[in-house]
């Protein structure tokens, strides 16, 4: 493992490479969602999005079934500002991070989807919350593995094993049982809870690498130091022009692409590796990281916020990417910045945690819609369902916002028969 270590070329994506983030650039902005969308349940929110895939990245279906998991917590019909426009914390839509289950739903013309109930029954997970990760089909047998996040206390990366089934009838779930823990923050490499209360480490994206055949795990991560301590190098701040040295207090900004390589072919024993992109002084969450593989490139996604920003630069809610020839890099920001599909400024919180998918699709969901646009003082709508699937067109270090589809169209690239 010493030389995989090595291997790692950490990239920093620089305060240079996010000055050219450019919102409302018609390549890298996903088209405005009305405030007239429909809703998949007037029983639950859904946010953070996750296809049954395969370890080589391909979405499946099961037979004739597509998947989804999503993270799930119940709803209250419509949630609106109050009268003076003042943004509720404490609404049900905001809060919903701390009740957050996981739950899956099924469809058979990929955008019509049947809620399917809690993979895991209460209990089975050890902490307070479920968030996001992977779910993964193993094999015919219908064995599934999922990645996901138990948070709070504390943030570790675990799995849990069961299996699906699915007739004329629709998809079932069993086992689910038992949650194994695989690793947390090192405090080494990545930032634990003692050196940040702010700290990240949760999303793992498991994968085969189709060049080597081995088995690895991006995550979102921070940089691993006692808050306020990190020093932004040259390699940070890139090649800014004259005028943009001044970085006020960026060093707060911390966030990275963890990476990690299982030691076993079940991917029960995890080695931890130095993270494949950093943002020190850039961005404060790279959330979500997951790769396609396309054309022998390595084409790394990752989501964030503007409010995570660092000052200075600014960008907006949405996926950034990076590309490779090699796994372990260096990387390059796509489109220069990062940046491929943000916010619409005049709805800068319409849609979140975007999922690129190998066929070019890219789902997410309704986060809030203004009532008039732009209008984030006045009263919003929440969403808490999938958002109209957008594809990209991916070329080289480039990408081109391209096509818009039906709300939560997320059809599979490959039908897998279960017996
Ligand atoms: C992205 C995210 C994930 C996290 C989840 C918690 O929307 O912040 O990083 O797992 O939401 O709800």
């Amino acid at each position: 493992m010493k030389n995989l270590i090595d291997k790692v070329k950490t990239t920093a994506w620089s305060r240079a490479d996010a000055l050219k983030v450019r919102s409302d650039d018609p390549t890298t902005t996903q088209p405005l969602v009305g405030i007239d969308f429909p809703v998949m349940s007037d029983e639950v929110f859904i946010w953070d999005t996750m296809p049954l895939k395969k370890y080589d990245g391909n979405i499946v279906s099961v037979n004739g079934w597509s998947v989804i998991f999503t993270l799930t917590a119940e709803r209250q019909p419509d949630v609106y500002t109050d009268a003076e426009g003042n943004y509720d914390i404490d609404s049900d839509w905001v809060n919903r991070h701390s009740r957050a289950r996981i739950c899956f739903w099924y469809s058979k013309d990929s955008k019509n989807w049947t809620f399917g109930g809690r993979v895991m029954a209460d209990g089975v997970s050890p902490t307070t919350r479920e968030w996001a990760g992977t779910p993964v089909l193993l094999n015919e047998q219908g064995d599934i593995e999922l990645y996901y996040t138990c948070v709070t206390p504390g943030a570790t990366i675990v799995k849990v094993k069961g299996k699906i089934a699915a007739d004329g009838n629709g998809v079932r779930l069993s086992g689910f049982r038992e949650v194994i823990e695989l690793f947390s923050a090192d405090g080494f490499i990545y930032q634990t809870e003692e050196q940040n209360e702010y700290w990240g480490f949760r999303d793992p994206s498991p994968f085969i690498d189709p060049k080597d055949g081995n088995l690895y795990m991006v995550f979102e991560g921070n940089v691993a130091g006692d808050r306020g301590t990190h020093v932004i190098t040259s390699e940070d701040m890139g090649d800014v022009p004259p005028g943009y040295e001044d970085v006020g207090g960026a060093r707060y900004q911390t966030g990275c692409i963890g990476f990690a390589v299982a030691k076993d072919a079940e991917g029960n024993d995890w080695q931890l590796l130095p993270p494949l992109i950093t943002a020190v002084g850039v961005n404060d969450q790279t959330e979500r990281p997951h790769f396609v593989f396309k054309d022998g490139k390595y084409y790394l996604f990752t989501i964030s916020h503007k409010f995570t920003y660092g000052d200075g630069v600014t960008g907006p809610d949405g996926v950034y990417g990076f590309v490779s020839d090699s796994l372990f890099g260096p990387y390059e920001p796509l489109n220069g910045s990062g940046l491929v599909l943000g916010n619409p400024s005049s709805q800068p919180y319409q849609t979140y945690s975007h999922c690129v998918m190998p066929n070019g699709l890219v789902t997410s969901f309704i986060d809030t819609i203004p009532q008039s646009n732009g209008d984030y003082n006045g009263s919003y709508r929440v969403g808490g369902t999938e958002a109209p699937t957008v594809q990209i067109k991916i070329k080289g270090n480039q990408t081109f916002m391209v096509k818009e589809f039906d709300y939560g169209y997320i059809p599979p690239m490959e039908n897998v028969i279960v017996k």
